[in-house]
């Protein structure tokens, strides 16, 4: 065993959903570089233009495909037409909707919007990826949750209970197509400087920092490239004997 055959993804095809920027884009980079054919996704292709063009340019393969995972059957449609076009070996769940209010301050198309992309979306993309990864007798899930998941705070309820389910999911189906090599796991970051939390961080700098600095044992936000060795990981040979598992990547908490 060496290091290429471990973590090399050369002859694979993922799907990054929510890959034009932040974790996604991250995940995708890598995966291209560990030599996968990636198929960039967002709502609109223009939005995953720089990050075809970077992996383009270091030598990698990357498409791109399109699709508002909010709509319904948004998650099947998607995974039908990127399957079309090349088998998926490898899909990475990752685009999401999270609306910061309090329970009492939520409106009824917030939980919707919630509910749509991050839950119904993501059983409609496993019903239709996960028979075809069995019959070709390999497969790797990445579930992009969150610290929340396991941690909510109130700011979070809904997006965080989403997350929880998400993550139920996942281990429900582990346990349906481990013995296929069809292997789902969770990634669960803590704070990540994206885009995600720009508005917040713009708006008072000073408090964003304060805030970073209590927020976990290494006192800062995560970076999106550091969400990559951990998928990479999940999404390789390397990771033979785990799943329906989470690895958290927070910074300590
Ligand atoms: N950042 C954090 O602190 C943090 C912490 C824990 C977990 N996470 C999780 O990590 C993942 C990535 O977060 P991020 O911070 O990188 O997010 P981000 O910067 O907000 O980027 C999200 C990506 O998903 C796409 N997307 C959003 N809604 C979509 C929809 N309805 N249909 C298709 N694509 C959609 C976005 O497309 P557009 O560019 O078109 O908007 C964007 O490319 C999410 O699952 C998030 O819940 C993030």
């Amino acid at each position: 065993m060496t290091p290429a055959s471990l973590f090399g993804l050369r002859g694979r095809t993922a799907l990054v959903t929510g890959s034009g920027r932040g974790i996604g884009a991250a995940i995708a980079k890598g995966l291209a570089g560990a030599g996968a054919h990636v198929v960039l996704h967002d709502v609109d292709t223009r939005h995953t233009d720089a990050v075809r063009d970077c992996i383009l340019a270091s030598g990698g393969q990357a498409m791109q495909i399109s699709g508002d995972l909010a709509l319904p059957d948004a998650g099947a449609d998607l995974m039908r037409r990127a399957g079309a076009v090349a088998p998926i070996d490898i899909l990475v769940i990752n685009a999401s909707a999270q609306v910061n209010a309090e329970l009492a301050d939520l409106t009824e198309s917030d939980l919707d919007l919630q509910l749509a992309v991050n839950l119904r979306s993501t059983l409609g993309m496993l019903q239709v990826a996960l028979p075809a990864m069995a019959q070709r007798n390999w497969g790797r899930v990445v579930s992009i949750g969150s610290v929340n998941q396991a941690r909510p705070k109130a700011v979070v309820t809904a997006y965080a209970a989403t997350k929880a389910a998400q993550h139920n999911i996942i281990q429900s189906q582990a346990r349906e197509y481990a013995r296929h090599n069809v292997l789902l796991n969770t990634l669960a970051p803590g704070l990540v400087d994206t885009d995600r939390n720009a508005a917040r961080r713009n708006a008072d700098p000073e408090a964003w920092n304060a805030y970073t600095r209590t927020l976990n044992w290494m006192g800062r936000a995560g970076r999106p490239e550091e969400m990559v060795g951990a998928a990479l990981f999940l999404a390789s040979d390397a990771c033979s004997f785990m799943t329906g598992e989470t690895i958290f990547l927070t910074g300590g908490f």
